[in-house]
């Protein structure tokens, strides 16, 4: 009898005990914030960084904007290797090339049925070559994504002008593109047309009906998107505010309003993140006489378009043998090199966290404030619902210097951080709020004059919706010059007082959001 009813009151306990882990399940991610990413937006978000190759006639004729009566004998890169070209890209932690299939002067790299003006009327390869085909075949061996630029504007074709008869001939063009070489990730438009050139009108709902149809998941750039718009200028250079949110109803092809386009829109019902154009010469094609930037100018490049948000496209023009030049090769490895020594280790990554609040916290670990420091963004920490501070406060192993925050969202649940905000616990014991930011997206990077402590607090203080940490990293950046840090987008507030230590209470308001 006393066995029995020990028994009875034991399994009853063990009982008791397992309900609680029975019944409490998992708590599921939160709801994303609208608009989101397609598959192929984040695909291309991942990638980071893509190479632009400006090649034609221009590289043969010493010039940028071909007149369109360049003869297309000129056109003879008897080196030519396409493998080389996918080969450096990837070297330099790039996975993504985009080739001017056809620039505004008219000759296409490409054999084209439509018109003689092609590498059929070269020299090389006495007129069999193809560099689309090239190209394709190099990126396909070499995992690399292949984006095309096919020029609306065209100097040299004669039915240009004639709205109906060139928007057949582009179509027919295009058609070719995206049917001949496999898969297209990239379909890349702009809108120029020259001063004085005829007046005619391009039929971009048709052009993008017809990449749909042909390469559903190739993204669309334009000024306008649909998929990935132009950031506004050729310097490489985002907003210090940057959203993936945009109108495309409020935004013009052919007439962007650059502030419009460098900051995307808080409000924006439309997912449509920027691609920041540069050179990596002056020149957009390759010219004897132009030499590469320096692998600091690359870097600080770097901080203000990927870490602003942005995939940074980096033209790297071949040179007139078919070959990325020497010099350039050089520069590229050596803004590798920077990247990798700043960038290889995050110094908190072995710190304590304690956050104000995690989702579920009861439940099993998903939202963990630990998931800020795997790389990538699809574990994230979150925050319970309703909170009205959010803060993820790091106490490192030991004090360390820094200059350096990378902030990471998930960004397939929504961009949602509006303002945020970093503190370091300083000597005398007071929180020093080092640097402020707006948005943070894909990825964010923010430089500031180096400080040193163990005690970091990461604040947001506006959000659309919960927000949501993917990566949360500091580094030491030895190679920046400080004077490039601080343009008007990097706000420092190195305490003057010790009267720092008053935070300004962030109040979690719904309202004042633009949540959906
Ligand atoms: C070749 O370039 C020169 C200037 O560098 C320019 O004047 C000339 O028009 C170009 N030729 C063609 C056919 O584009
Ligand atoms: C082309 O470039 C690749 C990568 O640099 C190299 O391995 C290969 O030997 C080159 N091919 C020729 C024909 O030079
Ligand atoms: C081009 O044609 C000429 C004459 O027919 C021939 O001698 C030469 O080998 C060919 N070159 C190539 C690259 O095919
Ligand atoms: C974008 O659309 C939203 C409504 O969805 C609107 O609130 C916002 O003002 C628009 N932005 C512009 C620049 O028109
Ligand atoms: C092009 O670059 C290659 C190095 O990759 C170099 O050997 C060749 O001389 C360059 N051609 C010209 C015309 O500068
Ligand atoms: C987080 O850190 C703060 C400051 O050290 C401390 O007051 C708080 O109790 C900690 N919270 C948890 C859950 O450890
Ligand atoms: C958050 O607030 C909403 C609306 O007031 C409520 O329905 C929900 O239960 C709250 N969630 C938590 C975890 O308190
Ligand atoms: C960042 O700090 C500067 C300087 O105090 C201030 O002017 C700015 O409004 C702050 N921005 C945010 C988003 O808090
Ligand atoms: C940066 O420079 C400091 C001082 O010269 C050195 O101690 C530190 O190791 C360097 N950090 C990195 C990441 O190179
Ligand atoms: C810190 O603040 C107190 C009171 O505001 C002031 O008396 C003191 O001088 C300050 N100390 C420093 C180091 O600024
Ligand atoms: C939230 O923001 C709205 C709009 O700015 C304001 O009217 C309201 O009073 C705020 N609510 C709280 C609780 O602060």
């Amino acid at each position: 009898m006393y066995t029995h009813l020990n028994l009875l009151i034991f399994s009853l306990s063990l009982l008791l005990s397992l309900v609680p882990f029975s019944i409490c399940t998992n708590k599921p991610p939160p709801l994303p914030v609208l608009p989101i990413p397609t598959a192929s937006q984040l695909q291309w978000q991942l990638s980071s960084m893509a190479f632009f190759l400006h090649f034609g006639t221009n590289t043969f004729n010493d010039s940028e904007w071909g007149s369109g009566h360049a003869d297309p004998s000129v056109f003879n890169p008897i080196q030519l290797n396409a493998t080389q070209w996918v080969q450096v890209a990837k070297d330099s932690g790039f996975d993504r090339i985009i080739l001017t299939a056809k620039h505004h002067d008219g000759f296409c790299l490409w054999p084209t049925e439509y018109t003689d003006y092609s590498v059929k009327s070269s020299s090389w390869r006495n007129g069999s070559g193809d560099v689309v085909k090239e190209v394709a075949l190099a990126a396909k061996e070499g995992g690399v994504n292949l984006g095309l630029y096919l020029s609306p504007w065209d100097r040299h074709e004669v039915c240009y002008g004639e709205t109906l008869e060139y928007n057949e001939f582009y179509m027919g063009q295009m058609t070719e593109l995206l049917t001949w070489y496999g898969s297209i990730k990239e379909m890349w438009l702009d809108g120029a047309k020259g001063e004085g050139e005829k007046n005619m009108e391009y039929f971009f709902d048709r052009w993008f009906s017809l990449i749909r149809q042909l390469q559903p998941e190739a993204v669309i750039f334009s000024d306008a998107g649909p998929d990935t718009r132009w950031i506004g200028d050729e310097r490489g250079i985002a907003g210090s505010t940057c959203w993936s949110l945009f109108n495309r109803s409020a935004a013009k092809i052919g007439g962007t309003d650059p502030q419009y386009s460098q900051g995307g829109d808080p409000f924006g019902h439309d997912w449509v993140p920027a691609e920041c154009d540069v050179s990596i010469r002056p020149g957009w094609f390759w010219h004897a006489s132009e030499v590469p930037k320096s692998a600091k100018q690359l870097l600080d490049i770097y901080y203000k378009s990927v870490g602003r948000n942005c995939l940074l496209l980096l033209n790297v023009p071949p040179n007139s043998s078919g070959l990325i030049s020497a010099e350039d090769i050089q520069v590229l490895q050596e803004f590798s090199e920077l990247r990798r020594s700043i960038f290889s280790y995050n110094l908190a990554s072995t710190a304590i966290v304690n956050a104000s609040s995690t989702r579920g916290s009861t439940g099993g670990h998903s939202f963990d404030p630990y998931n800020i420091f795997s790389e990538g963004i699809f574990t994230y920490w979150a925050p319970e619902e309703n909170e009205s501070t959010w803060v993820l406060h790091l106490t490192l192993q030991k004090s360390v210097s820094f200059n350096v925050l990378k902030v990471q969202e998930p960004i397939h649940m929504g961009q949602r951080i509006i303002e945020f905000h970093l503190e370091i616990l300083s000597k005398v014991g007071d929180w020093w709020k080092m640097i402020n930011g707006t948005t943070v997206g894909y990825q964010r990077l923010l430089q500031f004059p180096t400080v040193e402590s163990r005690h970091l607090k990461f604040v947001i203080e506006k959000s659309r919706g919960e927000p949501l940490v993917s990566y949360l990293g500091i580094y030491m950046d030895n190679f920046s010059s400080v004077s490039s840090v601080f343009d008007k987008g990097f706000q420092i507030f190195q305490a003057h007082s010790n009267s720092s230590h008053v935070l300004q209470q962030s109040v979690y308001n719904h309202s004042q959001t633009a949540a959906t």
